[in-house]
């Protein structure tokens, strides 16, 4: 089975096989924890810059500027503006950067085509940020819900959102997207073979280095809530998404769909939501050992944020608390829309 084939042995805890430690008081746990550097040096994991994605939201014009009403602190800005922040994130040490475009109801049509024209607002954003800031890496969402009237991910034909000819546009849009300079395509529409699709026609259009960082187990969550706000899809999703995303119950079909994602050409993975699906992140890491990453989502930025607005968390403390548990889960890295602001923080230590 190509499942088994890539499966790394269990790092079970060695606790389970090894004598028990001496009891009080030969062991008191308290003093690997009695100071900053007794902390420091037992730290398991850590957090630093280089674990961050930093998703912008990308919109048409020039030096505007327009809040998220759900996503405080996070706004939708024109090419100018990404530019300067991408130079900022870059100076800050985060690697990559992942761009989600709004645009223009106009366009936002069933056949989604403003997908792959090659002047689209997100490859024209692409083309610029790579232009001014080549050494930070782009990354670009590929699915159908920001370009679709209907606000599916995929091609929608009556009451289905049908997959194969879903895969067809999917593959027109990544290719546009590699042509103006994407380093990393990360499909987020959980159609089936799509990545197979993706790798095939990355191969033969010339783009071998272009990765793929698949959104193996996304979840139908809603912790997407403000996202959708963000790009303008809200208003116009009809129905759910529970026939592509999967169900939050399953854990055992998460393992399957990274599997097959591996075995189609995935570069990396991803969890999606984060927070709430830590378990599948262990999983995943210790099942597969590969590149790992979990999207700490909008709706949990958005639960952070509203709670420490209140006063009822502190914000600086949690986040990095909420964060560190995703490398502890075992996550190679994590987009989150609080890269920048934790970058800063972390580099003022
Ligand atoms: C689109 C997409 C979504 C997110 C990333 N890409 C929303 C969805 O699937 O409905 C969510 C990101 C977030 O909530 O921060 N396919």
């Amino acid at each position: 089975m190509a499942e088994k084939a890539i499966r790394q042995p269990n790092r079970k805890c060695p606790m389970s096989q090894t004598p028990p430690n001496p009891s009080y008081p030969r062991t008191r746990m308290r003093r690997t924890r009695q100071a900053p550097w007794s902390r420091a040096m037992v730290a398991e994991a850590s957090l630093s810059a280089a674990d961050f994605i930093w998703p912008i939201f990308v919109i048409e014009g020039e030096n505007r500027i327009e809040p998220v009403a759900s996503m405080p602190g996070v706004d939708r800005v024109t090419i100018d503006i990404a530019v300067r922040r991408v130079e900022e994130a870059a100076t800050l040490g985060i690697p990559c950067v992942a761009l989600f475009p709004n645009i223009d109801a106009s366009l936002r049509t069933p056949g989604c085509e403003e997908a792959w024209n090659p002047d689209n607002l997100i490859c024209r954003a692409t083309r610029a940020i790579k232009a001014a800031v080549p050494e930070i890496g782009v990354m670009e969402d590929v699915a159908l819900d920001p370009y679709n009237a209907l606000g599916h991910d995929g091609i929608v034909v009556g009451d289905q959102i049908v997959n194969d000819l879903s895969v067809e546009a999917l593959v027109k849009q990544a290719l546009v997207q590699a042509e103006a300079g994407a380093n990393i395509i990360g499909p987020s529409d959980m159609m089936d073979g799509r990545i197979g699709a993706l790798r095939d026609a990355l191969e033969a259009g010339g783009h071998e280095n272009v990765m793929l960082l698949s959104y193996a187990a996304k979840y139908a969550s809603a912790f997407y809530g403000p996202f959708r706000d963000a790009v303008g899809a809200a208003g116009k999703l009809t129905g759910d998404k529970k026939t592509y995303q999967m169900d939050p119950l399953n854990s055992d079909e998460a393992m399957r769909e990274v599997a097959l994602d591996l075995s189609e050409g995935a570069d990396m993975v991803m969890v999606k939501p984060g927070m709430p699906y830590l378990d599948i992140c262990r999983r995943v890491k210790d099942e597969f050992a590969v590149p790992t990453f979990a999207y700490q989502t909008s709706g949990e930025y958005a639960m952070l944020e509203a709670a420490a607005a209140n006063g009822w968390l502190d914000r600086d403390t949690v986040t990095l608390e909420a964060l560190s548990a995703f490398k502890r889960a075992g996550c190679d890295g994590m987009l989150s829309y609080y890269a920048v602001d934790v970058a800063k923080r972390l580099a003022a230590r």
